[in-house]
């Protein structure tokens, strides 16, 4: 017996902390957006890693940056600097708006930054008092205590203390209601364009003029979390491209690394100017194993041909969503954008996006629900049309099997 076949599911009860609930397979191998479980059966991987895993697994441009970089060198902490971060930080500044680039690990992380960067940028320019982080019921943005207090959520924060202060949450898409939070103590608006785990709700374009505006008019900042939108998973390289702002700065993770652990905070060079030497930092940030990997993924992603195929799977799914909803009637509507993308259920159907999760599973697929009644795609963007049929085919048996038992 290899050490596999001698790894469980049970051993995760074993010996994990259990603060997660992992599905009953094992996944031990990829390819492309196909993934096997360790008894062999196949999967049609709609989840990738929860958003993660843009170019599918194991693409062969990523392996390859990986296995070059893994030869020459590995890591040296911020104390020098390396190639590969400093290459990957143009590409970054080359492809938007920013200037400047720190380097994290994770989404909270890169988070993290933004808003201490925020608060420091505010008290040198401002003095202190102007402390107020306006963010969304039902937004997300990791899991440090300050992220997690910030995200819209009590749940997710509550139990662990006192939290971080003069951090306030509003109603997304609901300007009037921003409008009346803010004044001249508002440091910065954080905000997700898409809102991911809160239920795949697109932000409107009107809603993020407002911010816009209402930041201007207040000297504060607008921080875009894009870690769950970014690196093409909208259609476009990241999401603000395809609104009418831009924001002071934006973070990515996620897909930034398709599956490598990374993040980057981006930002202008006036408020970068605020992380000072010693201000902030992170042993691993801009790690040159990870730095190689997401050079390779933003080559990758970052073309006409990738974002049209993004384009193409939206059509897809939706077109497949709204035959099955004919024949089944289980989703009120389907909404998002490219390959992040919610069905959501009907009256019949309420607090059971999970039932198709766990159906689709055993059909071959692998899903993602964002909340109770959110069942979430997050293909690869690059999800050939044959794995992206198979995936269709699969949620449909899914969906007819529910509503049969229902
Ligand atoms: C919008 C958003 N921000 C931040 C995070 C946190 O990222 P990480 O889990 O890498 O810390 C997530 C994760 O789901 C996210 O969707």
């Amino acid at each position: 017996m290899n050490q596999q076949q001698q790894i469980t599911r049970q051993t995760f009860d074993d010996v994990m902390a259990p603060n997660y609930a992992p599905a009953a397979m094992i996944p031990v191998r990829g390819e492309g957006s196909r993934v096997w479980d360790q008894q062999g059966k196949e999967y049609i991987d709609f989840a990738g890693g929860i958003a993660v895993n843009c170019l599918g697994h194991c693409h062969p441009a990523l392996v390859g940056a990986l296995q070059q970089q893994g030869n020459q060198l590995w890591h040296v902490s911020n104390v020098y600097t390396n190639e590969p971060a400093l290459a990957l930080a143009q590409q970054l500044i080359d492809a938007t708006f920013a200037e400047k680039v720190f380097f994290a690990n994770s989404g909270a992380e890169a988070n993290e930054a933004a808003l201490k960067l925020a608060r420091r940028y505010a008290l040198e320019r401002h003095g202190e008092g102007k402390d107020q982080i306006i963010a969304c019921n039902h937004g997300f943005h990791g899991r440090t205590f300050f992220t997690v207090s910030v995200g819209g959520q009590a749940a997710y924060s509550d139990g662990f203390g006192p939290k971080p202060g003069a951090i306030d949450h509003i109603d997304y898409n609901d300007l009037a209601a921003l409008e009346q939070a803010m004044s001249e103590r508002t440091c910065a608006v954080i905000i997700e364009p898409l809102q991911g785990e809160g239920g795949v709700i697109p932000a409107s374009d009107e809603y993020l003029r407002g911010i816009r505006e209402l930041c201007d008019k207040h000297n504060a900042l607008l921080i875009f979390d894009e870690v769950q939108t970014g690196v093409g998973r909208t259609g476009h390289l990241f999401a603000y491209m395809d609104s009418p702002v831009v924001p002071d700065i934006l973070t990515s993770a996620k897909s930034l690394g398709g599956g490598f652990p990374i993040a980057a905070m981006l930002t202008s060079s006036e408020i970068a100017a605020s992380l000072k030497v010693g201000t902030h930092g992170s042993t691993y940030g801009g790690n040159p194993l990870a730095c190689a990997v997401a050079s390779a993924v933003l080559k990758e992603v970052n073309t006409p041909a990738m974002m049209a195929n993004v384009k193409d799977l939206e059509s897809y799914i939706r077109t497949r969503l709204d035959a099955m909803n004919e024949k089944y009637q289980v989703f009120a509507e389907v909404r998002g954008k490219g390959a992040l993308l919610g069905a959501v259920m009907n009256d019949a159907y309420q607090g059971r996006a999970r039932d198709f999760l766990t159906a689709a599973v055993a059909e071959g697929l692998m899903m993602l629900v964002a909340g109770p009644n959110v069942l979430r795609f997050a293909p690869a963007l690059n999800i050939s049309p044959a794995e992206l049929e198979q995936g269709m085919d699969a949620l449909e048996r899914a969906v007819a099997k529910v509503s049969a038992s229902s």
